[in-house]
């Protein structure tokens, strides 16, 4: 919250220079452009989310031009997050794509060039708060990406340090540096004119190093706050309908919802009820805690970033924080990964930080039986875990659920996908 007014405050500081120093011709051009980009979209969008919308949605802020933008690792119609796959390089093409994905994990702009980790949904990814150490809980919280390494303690807000990071790893949208992503904004009618739309001035300044910064930190907001928009956070799944007393769940999806709650023991890390973990679920639940844990799962095989060493996550951060209590801290945190929201988890193509798991069948049937000798899927068992040491043995691996409690589990998550045109009440 605090950032939007900060931004008000520079549209309202802007406005009056620009009223003086641009000539009405411009003024009509650009609110035409601003019009026709609203008309577009079809949303009540601010013109702060309006101008995020197009950067987040926009190839041409890649390099190579034109072939990756942030939807395409987080696209809307798999809940934000990315494809299981695609073919790559070239081969993408036949299937109306630039850029392919392997098992879960997405080539970057450059042909053949990738990560080692599956993209989490960047939506309701807004709802985390900057990382801290929780000392009454012995444990860290919040941040964003799966090692909370953008911590938010710089802007304010993980989600609009986050933004501005893909633009320019080599793995994802490959820009030498911020200007070179300002500079295509500059020489972009569309851009100039949602700009001034946004901050209150057609000029997306570069000229000097702290002039990029502040640009490039606006560009960040704008992503956060669409990213923040009622039309990435819908709130609109089945279940939201159903505590909204708009929709019944059926009979195995309530059956789901309390097996989750209890013998599942999903609750103990996929819920914001701030700390108390009994209390049932809230409106607006986020099915996260933002905390970090280890639950033992196996490398990716397939992994086209390779297997060579188990990711360490935020132990791997913390070893590299500027924060020296931090940095003692790392071994214990080695391994560790946030928890995600369950919200469009039914809409997923892969699941968890290396795209290890395929369905939500596998998901459940593996919190249930990662310890159980043997089990694992179609008679293959599960791989020895990527990192043990920090391994939970306390939540997970052993629950004890039948087949069609697993699959109630699964029905209940399918409930969290946005979205839900159902019959209401
Ligand atoms: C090549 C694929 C790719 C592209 C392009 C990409 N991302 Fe991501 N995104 C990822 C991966 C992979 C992660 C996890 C990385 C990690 O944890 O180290 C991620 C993490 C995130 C997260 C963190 C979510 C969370 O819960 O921690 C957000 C938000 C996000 N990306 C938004 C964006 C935005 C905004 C853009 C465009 C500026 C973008 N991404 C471009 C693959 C991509
Ligand atoms: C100890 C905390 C904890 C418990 C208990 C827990 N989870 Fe998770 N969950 C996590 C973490 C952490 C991840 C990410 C792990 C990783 O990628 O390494 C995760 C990932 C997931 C994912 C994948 C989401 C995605 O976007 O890839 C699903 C689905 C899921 N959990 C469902 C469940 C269900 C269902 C239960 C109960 C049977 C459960 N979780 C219990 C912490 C937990």
């Amino acid at each position: 919250m605090l950032h939007s007014r900060k931004l008000q405050g520079f549209a309202a500081l802007f406005f009056s220079v620009i009223l003086l120093d641009s000539c009405q011709k411009d003024i009509a051009d650009q609110t035409q452009e601003i019009e026709s980009a609203r008309a577009r979209t079809k949303t009540s969008l601010t013109a702060v989310q309006q101008l995020g919308k197009q950067i987040f949605f926009d190839a041409r802020l890649s390099e190579p031009v034109g072939v990756q933008a942030c939807a395409s690792c987080h696209a809307p119609q798999v809940g934000f997050s990315g494809f299981s796959d695609i073919p790559v390089g070239g081969a993408a093409a036949a299937q109306g794509f630039k850029r392919g994905f392997v098992a879960g994990i997405g080539e970057g702009a450059p042909a053949g060039a990738f990560g080692r980790r599956k993209p989490p949904s960047a939506a309701y990814a807004t709802f985390s708060p900057n990382l801290s150490y929780v000392a009454a809980d012995l444990q860290f919280a919040g941040g964003l990406f799966w090692d909370g390494r953008a911590t938010g303690a710089r802007m304010g807000m993980p989600a609009a340090e986050q933004a501005q990071g893909p633009f320019l790893a080599d793995k994802e949208q490959n820009h030498p540096n911020p200007e070179a992503v300002l500079a295509k904004l500059r020489n972009n009618r569309a851009y100039i004119a949602l700009w001034q739309a946004a901050y209150g001035t057609p000029d997306i300044n570069i000229s000097t190093a702290a002039s990029i910064q502040d640009s490039y930190d606006k560009l960040g907001y704008a992503i956060a706050e669409y990213e923040g928009s009622a039309e990435v956070n819908q709130f609109s799944s089945k279940w939201d309908a159903y505590k909204a007393g708009r929709v019944t769940l059926t009979a195995q999806e309530l059956e789901g919802q309390r097996l989750f709650l209890n013998e599942g023991g999903c609750r103990a890390c996929h819920n914001s009820t701030g700390g108390n973990k009994n209390r049932p679920f809230q409106a607006g639940e986020l099915f996260t805690d933002f905390t970090y844990h280890n639950i033992g799962l196996p490398f990716n095989v397939n992994n086209p970033g390779g297997n060579a060493a188990p990711d360490p996550g935020l132990g791997g951060f913390l070893a590299t924080a500027a924060n020296p209590q931090w940095r003692t801290m790392a071994a214990q945190e080695m391994g560790k990964f946030k928890t995600p929201t369950l919200r469009n988890v039914g809409k997923a193509q892969r699941f968890m930080h290396n795209g290890a798991l395929r369905t939500l069948e596998e998901v459940v049937h593996f919190y249930n039986t990662r310890d159980v000798f043997g089990a694992g899927i179609n008679g293959t068992p599960w791989g020895t875990p990527e990192y043990i040491p920090t391994m939970d043995r306390q939540h997970v691996g052993s629950l004890g659920l039948t087949a069609p409690q697993e699959a109630a589990i699964v029905a209940f998550l399918r409930t969290l996908d946005d979205g839900y045109t159902g019959v209401t009440q």
